[in-house]
């Protein structure tokens, strides 16, 4: 019969015959499937297995810590971080078209995550067994999808950080292929892993790179940060956050607007609220959050977050809207 220790104790079993005394690689992009799955192999094998985890300086607050910290302190996995933030934003710089922002988030993270995987090959040469495999956190759904028919059309370029193109110098380590979503969360529970990471909502690949509606700098995500770390707090602390399917901040960074604040004029710029409630994403309904959490998160995010002087809810569907603003 299916229960977590069962499926859990199997896959161990698997990984181990399939990957013996080689080595694996696998890249963390901080989402829920490449944890578990990392955390899954890391059981099996311990110390054969690198992860990987390239901060490209566009993840919300807290959450390159909780891989670094958190989801290590959980899992005893090897981690190498590489901190790309500085060559992300290079790249950004004058970027406003949301598809060429994808494109370049994409390109650089393979570049950057590529280069760590050379290194690991190289250093692992040096010493001991080859790296002959790559963990990828592929679930059922991914499975059926890429296998057959055409699915629904995609209106945005979906890379996902997390999915980089096969690579034929190795071979796939794939432990969750025939697990739905809240079976990997509840994998993810049985081996430990942090509550934030096992639950954690959908977040797009290419970060607070598509959240921010304009060009991409450091002050403006700074910004963009705060925001949305208000949002989820007070979201987290009024029970809602199993109650909506995500709730993207977005800043109009090339939009200004009058306000008052004590004896003083602002002019600043306002942020999006978009809570929207889902069953796959494919289409969504905005949330209709109780005003007083509403009030509550506009208040702090106002007071709080320099240079925000305006909070709007953004009352789309989708369709028309997407759920993302870019
Ligand atoms: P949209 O905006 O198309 O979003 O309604 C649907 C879901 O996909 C997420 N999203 C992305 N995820 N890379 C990703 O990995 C992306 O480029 C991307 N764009 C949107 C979005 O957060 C929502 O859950």
């Amino acid at each position: 019969s299916w229960t977590t220790t069962n499926v859990v104790e199997e896959q161990i079993a698997l990984i181990r015959e399939q990957v013996g005394t080689r080595r694996a690689i696998c890249g963390l992009s901080g989402g829920v499937d490449s944890a578990v799955a990392a955390a899954l192999v890391q059981r099996a094998i311990g110390d054969q297995l690198t992860c990987v985890y390239v901060d490209h300086g566009l993840m919300r607050k807290g959450e390159t810590e909780q891989v670094e910290k958190d989801f290590v302190a959980a899992t005893g996995v090897q981690l190498k971080v590489v901190d790309a933030s500085e060559r992300f934003l290079d790249a950004l710089a004058g970027v406003s078209d949301p598809e060429e922002k994808r494109k370049i988030i994409g390109r650089e993270f393979i570049r950057v995550f590529e280069q760590a995987q050379a290194e690991i090959v190289a250093e692992a040469g040096v010493t001991g067994e080859p790296v002959e495999f790559l963990v990828q956190g592929t679930l059922y759904p991914d499975v059926v999808e890429s296998g057959g028919g055409t699915g629904t059309a995609n209106i945005k370029s979906h890379h996902n950080v997390g999915g980089l193109p096969e690579d034929l110098q190795f071979q796939l380590v794939e432990p969750l292929r025939k697990l739905f979503k809240d079976e990997v969360r509840m994998v993810g529970q049985e081996l430990g892993l942090p509550e934030e990471i096992v639950h954690r909502q959908p977040f797009p690949g290419p970060g607070l790179g598509i959240r921010i509606v304009g060009e991409v700098t450091r002050e403006r995500l700074d910004l963009l940060r705060e925001a949305d770390a208000i949002a989820r707090e007070e979201l987290t602390a009024a029970g809602l956050d199993r109650e909506i399917w995500q709730c993207p901040v977005v800043l109009l960074a090339d939009v200004r607007s009058v306000g008052v604040q004590g004896d003083g004029r602002t002019y600043g710029h306002p942020v999006v609220l978009r809570p929207v409630s889902s069953e796959d994403a494919m289409t969504a309904d905005w949330s209709r959050l109780p005003y007083d959490v509403l009030a509550r998160i506009s208040t702090r995010i106002t007071n709080e977050v320099k240079d925000v002087n305006r909070v709007v809810l953004d009352v789309t569907s989708k369709p028309p809207g997407t759920i993302e603003w870019e």
